[in-house]
């Protein structure tokens, strides 16, 4: 699957990785490990992405897309001897999974975590204003055919929580705090509290 935004934030407003006081806060509260440094694997990430705000924190990118700074294609391909991580993401990314490949790709992410990690999901949420805004934009580019693929499974925060639990990362928190608002910018303002973020653990 291609997506053909290049990883760029001007691109990709709605999602907390766009952001320095989101990143600050998830390196904040999920990457301070007992036993630094912390090691993050950002699934469907990008190099212009969260990367880019994290310096000096190693920020391994599962992505299949040409161009956007990738270090593996995707997650099951990230071999047995690779060291685990303490912060799994796929932000903006199970819109483009049906159900039974976002449990599978959760399964796949939870073999590779090692300790008390967490695996943060960040979305669109079709159950808000904003966010129901954000899909008919997306579905609209996608339809005039600049930001393919053009077919979508947006999930709801209650099925993705439960395709957390299923894969058993049974505590699910919501992080509210960490969806992007007009009080953020980088470079452009954030246009709106367009997505849902969760925090889980198992
Ligand atoms: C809208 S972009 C999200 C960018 C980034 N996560 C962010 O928040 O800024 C979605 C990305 O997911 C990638 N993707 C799609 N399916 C994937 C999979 N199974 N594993 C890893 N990445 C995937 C696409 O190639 C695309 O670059």
């Amino acid at each position: 699957m291609a997506v053909g935004f290049g990883g760029s934030s001007v691109f990709n407003r709605a999602s907390p990785s766009s952001y320095p006081r989101c990143v600050a806060a998830i390196l904040r509260d999920y990457a301070t490990v007992p036993r630094p440094p912390a090691r993050i694997l950002d699934v469907g990430g990008t190099e212009r992405g969260f990367r880019s705000k994290a310096p000096g924190v190693t920020v391994v990118i599962a992505n299949p897309q040409k161009g956007v700074g990738a270090d593996v294609d995707y997650v099951s391909n990230i071999g047995p001897d690779v060291e685990g991580f303490d912060l799994a993401m796929l932000f903006g990314l199970i819109m483009y999974l049906k159900p039974e490949e976002v449990a599978g790709l959760l399964r796949d992410v939870k073999q590779r975590l090692r300790g008390p990690a967490t695996v943060m999901i960040a979305e669109p949420d079709p159950e808000t204003g904003w966010g129901w805004a954000e899909i008919q934009a997306k579905k609209i580019v996608a339809a005039l055919g600049a930001f393919p693929p053009d077919r979508f499974n947006f999930h709801t925060k209650g099925q993705a929580t439960e395709l957390l639990r299923q894969a058993g990362f049974n505590r699910v928190r919501e992080r509210a705090d960490l969806i992007p608002t007009f009080r953020d910018s980088a470079p452009l303002p954030a246009p709106r509290p367009a997505y849902y973020v969760l925090a889980a653990q198992v």
